[in-house]
């Protein structure tokens, strides 16, 4: 059987305190790394100005890990830029948080050909290539410029812009023909997957032929859908060890019979965490029922804090928290508690099951594991509602959840309160449902999906 080699800007260690805050792609790709074993190839998360890096190499159970640093430089040009300030905001339909500089992008070409020329001499002739998510997406066409023949794949965690909102970066046709030179590109959804579409045959006039192939001047690729999920039987099993936990005890006694509502997002712009605020803020007005009977726990790690619009958000979320808590809290009761850390997964999915409701409302989301994992992690005999924004790839999936439009203010506290009042017949209903999917098409699938038809797809060399 070929070795599965794994690629990845972030790397999940197995034993990591795993505090929540790598978002979807460490915790999706550590649970089908788990299942395969191989090679995990990425970024250490370390900034050292050397020059005689070597990768570290380290194994854990059935992972070997490789790992470089990056210099403040390539830091700066590749992560920051590039991706975080170019890439990031586009893909998330937010073309006004963009600051595109063209030397970022030689920066990011840069890291692209330094992660290339470490993972060289590491790979074998029978390896199974899997690259990931939007920073590395040249890397594939620099491999195989370099003469690796093994079949490579890529799948994109984020969403993929419509051909208009692309088409603000200057170096498109760059992008669209590094993803050409894979041989199978995944995306979440049918929306990222037309996106592409689009993109190819309008934007670079190529052709789409039968069989998701795609064809422009001497590049081609398979393309399609595989929705990333979660490790759904397990779930409940890891929850209950979080029970366990000093933090989970702390906050089970402290609601004594509160409903308590949750959301847990790394502190980014897309989550439309603003939204969420006022949304429940209007709750807590329009339904006083709600004032000392609900509390909302927003868990929100920071995240790439030293990117400008990272920190304009952090200001905006500081002061609209102060302002609910100043309005409505009470000498003994507040309606918000606001935490920018994160905690171990098993704690975390201990507190989804004591929440009535999964409060996730992203602006764009490409899939969005939170909401998954909070309906796995519920009591079967009394599950909570899953609040869920339209915009979330995982919308698709889970169309029992309490679908709200992140930019419908009012529409939003409509959601919060149908769900907080929710029957247990119903909620029983919606969530059975949900659970059906989730069981049907979990990480393992997934992964199975995409590697089966990478094995298939006709290959370059
Ligand atoms: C999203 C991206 C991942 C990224 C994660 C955390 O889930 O799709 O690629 O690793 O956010 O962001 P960070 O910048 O800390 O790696």
């Amino acid at each position: 059987m070929s070795r599965l080699v794994v690629v990845s800007n972030r790397v999940a260690k197995m034993d990591s305190s795993n505090t929540g805050s790598q978002g979807g792609l460490a915790v999706g790709v550590m649970a089908a790394m788990g299942k395969a074993g191989g090679l995990w190839f990425g970024w250490s998360g370390k900034v050292e100005n050397r020059d005689d890096i070597e990768p570290k190499i380290e194994t854990q159970g059935n992972i070997d890990y490789a790992t470089v640093s990056l210099k403040t430089a390539e830091y700066n040009l590749y992560y920051k830029g590039f991706a975080n300030s170019v890439l990031w905001p586009l893909f998330h339909q937010r073309p006004d948080l963009m600051m595109y500089d063209a030397n970022d992008y030689r920066g990011y070409l840069e890291v692209n050909e330094k992660i290339a020329k470490h993972l060289l001499p590491l790979l074998r002739p029978d390896d199974t290539i899997w690259i990931h998510d939007y920073h590395l997406i040249p890397l594939g066409k620099m491999l195989r410029d370099a003469g690796v023949t093994s079949p490579i794949g890529f799948f994109l965690h984020t969403p993929f812009p419509p051909l208009d909102l692309l088409r603000t970066v200057p170096d498109y046709k760059d992008i669209l023909l590094s993803l050409m030179s894979y041989d199978l590109v995944g995306f979440q959804t049918q929306a990222d997957y037309r996106g592409f579409y689009m993109s190819v045959t309008y934007g670079l006039k190529g052709k789409a032929l039968p069989g998701d192939r795609y064809e422009y001047q001497g590049y081609s690729c398979t393309a399609g859908v595989y929705p990333i999920s979660i490790e759904t039987d397990a779930l409940r099993g890891v929850g209950k060890t979080g029970e366990a936990s000093e933090e989970f005890k702390r906050l089970h006694y402290s609601l004594a019979d509160r409903q308590l509502i949750i959301g847990v997002d790394r502190l980014d712009y897309s989550k439309g965490l603003e939204q969420r605020l006022l949304a429940y803020e209007r709750l807590l007005r329009k339904y006083p029922e709600f004032l000392r009977s609900a509390v909302y726990l927003q868990i929100a790690p920071t995240s790439r804090g030293d990117v400008e619009a990272y920190k304009d958000l952090a200001k905006k979320i500081d002061r609209h928290v102060g302002h609910i808590v100043g309005t409505y809290a009470d000498f003994d009761w507040v309606p918000l508690r606001y935490l920018n850390r994160g905690f171990r997964r098993n704690t975390i999915l201990a507190m989804y099951n004591l929440a009535s409701v999964g409060y996730v409302t992203p602006l764009r989301d490409g899939m969005n594991l939170v909401a998954k994992e909070y309906v796995a992690a519920q009591n079967p005999d009394d599950p909570g509602v899953l609040v869920l924004s339209e915009m979330a790839g995982a919308a698709a999936e889970l169309d029992a959840a309490v679908h709200v439009n992140p930019y419908d203010i009012e529409g939003i506290t409509q959601g919060l309160n149908k769900a907080l009042k929710m029957p247990k017949e119903e909620r029983k209903e919606r969530w059975q449902s949900m659970m059906d999917v989730l069981k049907r098409r979990d990480i393992h699938y997934w992964q199975e999906s995409f590697l089966k038809d990478l094995s298939a797809a006709p290959h370059g060399d």
